[in-house]
């Protein structure tokens, strides 16, 4: 079978077996093709609540197939491919986080939704890389603990300068990969160029970009501006969807460097393993989907 007769067979099979597929943006465009829906990892699971199948299959990490079911409990989760983790949403535990908020009693609790379930059931409030800036305005407390993604964290302090921050040195590997000397060559060889970055990049990078903001922030941005180059210091995917969907623009990964191994290890193959029953089903217990729902709930709540 070629590639094209595989995503045919998976379509019918999706249809025969109720299934919805989501495909978060750093997924392969032959995975995307496929999918029901693509965005970024808010989005899918807002999606998927929506979704008349029964049946979710999310092609993407698994703190995002997490996220899924805890919004959608009663619908059957799956992901595509078993060894699909965070790096950054693993990096700390739930014991690590209580004995910080020991120290730092009066402080409120903010998760990046890059977290696992397990750690979002000792946290406050969670947010994804578009609403955190709007969602810690809105939270009544002005000291913030916000875990687990440093440089994140550090955007967002910017600002919202009449908070307190205490932030945690965890952040995603990939972005941390990009140095100043990349942002120097790749101005140097596009100087027209735009540069559009993700806020898991080193603030010292951030601080050169024309936009920061979440993969669908950054697609967005470049879609409807009138600029024509742009360097795009997020996951190279990114680049590639771009570039395809606007080919009258020039899309320049920031880095070749940035590309996810874990959003990289779904395969075509594996989605066609996943839409014949042999995907990993996300199984949570409903005390679990009930204490680490809170914190999401509340991000909601509060406009996220
Ligand atoms: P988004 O929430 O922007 O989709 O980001 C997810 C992610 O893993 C970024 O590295
Ligand atoms: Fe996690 Fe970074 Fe990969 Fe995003 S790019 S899924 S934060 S390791």
């Amino acid at each position: 079978m070629n590639v094209y007769e595989l995503q045919q067979e998976i379509l019918r099979l999706k249809k025969q077996n109720d299934i919805c597929i989501l495909a978060h943006s750093y997924q392969a465009r032959e995975i995307c093709e496929i999918a029901d829906f693509t965005g970024d990892s808010y989005q899918l699971s807002v999606m998927a609540k929506s979704a008349p199948q029964k049946n979710i299959l999310m092609c993407g990490v698994r703190f995002m197939a997490e996220t899924v079911k805890i919004l959608s409990p009663d619908k059957n989760v799956y992901l595509s491919s078993k060894v699909a983790s965070c790096p950054m949403a693993e990096q700390m535990d739930k014991e690590m986080i209580v004995s910080v908020k020991e120290r730092y009693p009066d402080y409120t609790v903010v998760a990046y939704i890059n977290t696992t379930a397990e750690l979002k059931t000792v946290c406050d409030v969670c947010v994804t890389s578009s609403s955190a800036v709007n969602i810690i305005k809105r939270i009544e407390n002005d000291k913030i603990l916000f875990i687990p993604d440093c440089n994140l964290g550090d955007y967002v302090q910017r600002q919202i300068p009449d908070k307190t921050f205490k932030l945690l040195q965890g952040g995603c590997p990939i972005h941390a990969r990009v140095t100043l000397t990349d942002v120097r060559k790749a101005k140097a060889l596009h100087p027209d160029a735009k540069l559009l970055v993700h806020p898991e990049c080193a603030p010292s990078i951030v601080k050169e970009a024309d936009f920061v903001g979440s993969t669908s922030g950054i697609m967005n941005y470049a879609r409807s501006s009138d600029d024509k180059e742009f360097l795009i210091g997020t996951e190279i995917s990114i680049a590639e969807h771009l570039q395809y969907s606007c080919p009258d623009k020039r899309f320049y990964p920031l880095s070749k460097d940035l590309i996810c191994p874990n959003m990289k290890s779904t395969t075509l193959v594996d989605v066609y393993n996943a839409v014949c029953g042999e995907g990993e089903e996300i199984i949570m217990s409903d005390k679990l989907i009930r204490e680490a729902g809170r914190c999401i709930f509340k991000m909601v709540e509060l406009g996220g």
